[in-house]
C-alpha cells in the first residue's frame, strides 16, 4: 500500500506570478513548506482550486526554480491539463501536492554537467543553482526545437549556458547530445570524473547514457511518464528500469542513466 511521502504534503497555494516565457508558462506560487523542503529535481502534482471537475487529476510539474517562499514551475501547454494550468491568473489558487519523488543525487566533486531538453529544462535551474552553491563547475547545455521554446534559457542566466535548436535559430544548430559530445571531448580524461545530470525526451537521454557510458563518467536521468496519482498508489506510471516496473513518481523520476529500458 503506497502512502504519501513524509515530506509531502497537500497545499493550497496562491499564484503570485504568471507570465509567459517563450512557448512556456513560468508560473509561481507560495508554498513555504515545499520551498523549504524540496530538492532538485522533485516534481509537484498541481491542479486549480476552482469549480471545474475537468480536468479531474492534477499534472505532474518538475520544480524549475525556488524564491523564498516562493514555488515556481514552468508550463508547455500540451494539452487540457497543461493548457489550463498555463491559463492562470495571479490570485488563482493551486491545489499542489510535493514534493513528490527522489530527485537527483547532488554528493560529488567533479565538473557538474547539466542536460535539458525542451520543457526537460524546467527542472534543471534549481539544480544548477544548488550545485554552484556547493562550490561545483557547472556547465549547462538546454536543446530546443526552435527559438520560441529556447528564448526559456534567459531563465539560466547564473550558469555556463551553451544553447542549441534544431533549426539555428538560437545558439547552435544542432541536437543537445551533439553538445554533450563536444564538451565531454574538452574534459579529455577528467570527463571521467564529471557528473551528468540529465531531464527531457527519451531520445536524448539515451544518447546522453551513451556518451556517458563511453567515456566512463557518471550520469542520472529524469524520466517522463503519464502520472495520475505521483504517489506510488496507481501503478499508472511503471518504467521498466534494471530488468523491473519501477513507478516513475515515487521510486523515480530519476534514475541512474544505464538503469532505465529505453
Ligand atoms: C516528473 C515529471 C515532471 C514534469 N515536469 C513538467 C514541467 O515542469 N513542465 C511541463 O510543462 N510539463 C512537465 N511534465 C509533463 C506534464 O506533466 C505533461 O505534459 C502533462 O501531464 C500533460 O497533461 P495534459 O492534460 O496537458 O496533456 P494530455 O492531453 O494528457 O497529453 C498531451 C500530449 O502530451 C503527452 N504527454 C502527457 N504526459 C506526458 C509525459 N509525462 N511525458 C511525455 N509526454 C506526455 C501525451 O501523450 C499527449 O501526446 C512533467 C512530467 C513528469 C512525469
Ligand atoms: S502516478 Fe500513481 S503510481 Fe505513479
Amino acid at each position: 500500500m503506497a502512502t504519501i511521502p513524509a515530506q509531502a504534503d497537500l497545499h493550497e497555494c496562491p499564484v503570485v506570478e504568471s507570465r509567459a516565457v517563450g512557448a512556456y508558462r513560468l508560473v509561481s506560487f507560495v508554498a513555504p513548506a515545499i520551498a523549504e523542503a524540496a530538492r532538485p529535481g522533485q516534481f509537484v502534482m498541481v491542479r486549480q482550486v476552482g469549480p471545474a471537475l475537468d480536468p479531474l487529476l492534477p499534472r505532474p510539474m518538475g520544480i524549475h526554480d525556488i524564491d523564498s517562499d516562493l514555488v515556481k514551475v514552468l508550463i508547455e501547454p500540451v494539452g487540457k491539463g497543461t493548457l489550463y494550468l498555463s491559463r492562470a491568473k495571479v490570485g488563482d489558487r493551486f491545489s499542489v501536492l510535493g514534493p513528490l519523488g527522489n530527485g537527483f543525487d547532488t554528493e560529488g566533486t567533479g565538473p557538474a554537467l547539466i542536460i535539458g531538453g525542451g520543457v526537460g529544462a524546467a527542472p534543471l535551474a534549481l539544480l544548477a543553482g544548488r550545485l554552484l552553491e556547493q562550490g561545483r563547475k557547472v556547465r549547462c547545455l538546454l536543446g530546443f526545437k526552435t527559438r520560441v521554446q529556447a528564448v526559456v534559457s534567459e531563465l539560466f542566466s547564473e550558469v555556463d549556458l551553451d544553447v542549441c535548436t534544431e533549426d539555428g535559430t538560437m545558439g547552435r544548430r544542432a541536437v543537445v547530445s551533439e553538445l554533450l559530445a563536444g564538451c565531454l571531448e574538452d574534459l579529455g580524461p577528467d570527463a571521467a570524473g564529471a557528473q551528468i545530470f540529465a531531464c527531457g525526451p527519451d531520445a536524448m537521454l539515451k544518447a546522453v547514457t551513451e556518451a556517458a557510458g563511453r567515456c566512463g563518467a557518471d550520469a542520472q536521468v529524469s524520466v517522463a511518464a503519464h502520472m495520475a496519482c505521483g504517489v506510488g498508489a496507481c501503478q499508472g506510471c511503471v518504467v521498466k528500469v534494471a530488468g523491473e516496473y519501477r513507478r516513475a513518481c515515487s521510486e523515480g523520476p530519476v534514475f541512474p542513466a544505464e538503469e532505465p529500458e529505453w
